[in-house]
């Protein structure tokens, strides 16, 4: 029996393999199923920052006329009021699920601007979450807004969480930045005390008959790993934060995989939703008959050997890489 546990954001986990944020953690029942199911650890659905600005500025009544006279903004803001069990409902299930269950309950907001909403953070703790992971789903749509821009806003972001709390920090990033290397590190001197990579881009679809933008919830397919392997491989052991995966993790190859890379977690959605909560045990069981088998002791003996840490000159080996992988087709 090897040792599976893992460290991340300070806490001691019985094994690498985690629920990310979604409707699996929506309610304490549910929970209860990931615990059961084999999870060590549990990221609740996020809170949205368009939620909590408009709790904080009571424009409820104002949102529910503007829906009556103007139908698009039904579209632009759904049921946010309700969403995720809006912002009471979601500290009382940080509070219930923190009787009812021993695995870390990680709590998570999801915003990309300065505000108001970044103070609840505070309750969050307070209600007694383990950590807190922010999400930020940040599009650049305005051309008038750099890359720069988009980076000074989400250090910013990390700065202000920190003022307010005192439980470790997750942030879950895009893939979409131009220097992720440079990113991650200054989100970890800005006090990020784990980066997760990545989150995943729902793009609607065009629906070329009818003219319309078609919402498409598709669950990830293991072929989305290697682009977070790679970035993790490449961060390890060049920022001062616990790295995490999410996006196409489903078997325990994948999980191994994320470790060797550098990872401290492996976070499951589309695979649980798919196979159901005890999905996760069986994870952790070949999980655990794998690292027997070729003779690792533990979890973290395997952690970053598949790193770029070894890699002198990593930028040259890229470009060797990517000379060679298109070298490998055979007409
Ligand atoms: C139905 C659904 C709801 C989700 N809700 C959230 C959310 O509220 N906050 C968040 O950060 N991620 C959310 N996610 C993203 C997942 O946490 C996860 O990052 C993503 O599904 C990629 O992981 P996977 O390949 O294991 O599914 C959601 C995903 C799904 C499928």
């Amino acid at each position: 029996m090897s040792d599976l546990t893992t460290k991340y954001l300070g806490l001691t986990l019985k094994s690498p393999v985690v629920a990310s944020a979604s409707p699996l953690s929506d309610s304490v029942d549910h929970i209860c199923q990931l615990e059961d199911g084999g999870v060590a650890a549990v990221v609740l659905p996020s809170l949205f920052e368009e939620q909590l600005e408009l709790e904080s500025l009571n424009l409820d009544a104002d949102l529910e006329r503007g829906a009556d006279s103007f139908p698009e903004a039904q579209n632009f803001f759904p049921d946010m009021l309700t969403y995720n069990l809006g912002p009471d409902g979601y500290l009382d299930l940080i509070r219930s699920a923190k009787e009812r269950v021993s695995i870390p309950v990680i709590a998570s907001l999801n915003g990309d601007t300065m505000g108001g909403w970044l103070q609840y953070s505070q309750l969050m703790q307070e209600a007694g979450a383990d950590a807190i992971e922010l999400n930020i789903y940040q599009i650049a749509t305005d051309p008038e807004f750099s890359g720069s821009d988009v980076e000074n806003s989400c250090l910013a972001l990390v700065s202000e969480i920190k003022r307010h709390v005192d439980i470790p920090l997750a942030v879950k990033l895009s893939p979409f930045f131009s220097a992720p290397a440079n990113i991650g590190k200054r989100l970890a001197d800005a006090g990020a005390d784990a980066l997760v990579l990545f989150n995943r881009f729902y793009q609607p679809d065009f629906d070329i008959e009818d003219r319309e933008i078609v919402p498409s919830l598709i669950l990830s397919r293991p072929e989305e790993l290697p682009l977070r392997l790679h970035w993790v491989a490449i961060l390890y052991g060049h920022v001062g934060a616990d790295l995490g995966v999410t996006g196409g993790v489903h078997s325990a190859q994948d999980v191994v995989k994320c470790i060797m890379a550098g990872a401290r977690t492996a976070f499951m959605t589309s695979a649980l939703l798919r196979n159901g909560a005890p999905h996760a045990t069986r994870v952790v069981t070949a999980l655990n008959n794998w690292l027997d088998e070729h003779e690792f002791e533990s979890v973290s003996e395997m952690c970053g050997s598949m790193s770029y840490n070894a890699v002198p000159d990593p930028t040259a080996y890229e470009r060797s890489n990517y000379m060679k992988v298109l070298g490998s087709y055979r007409l």
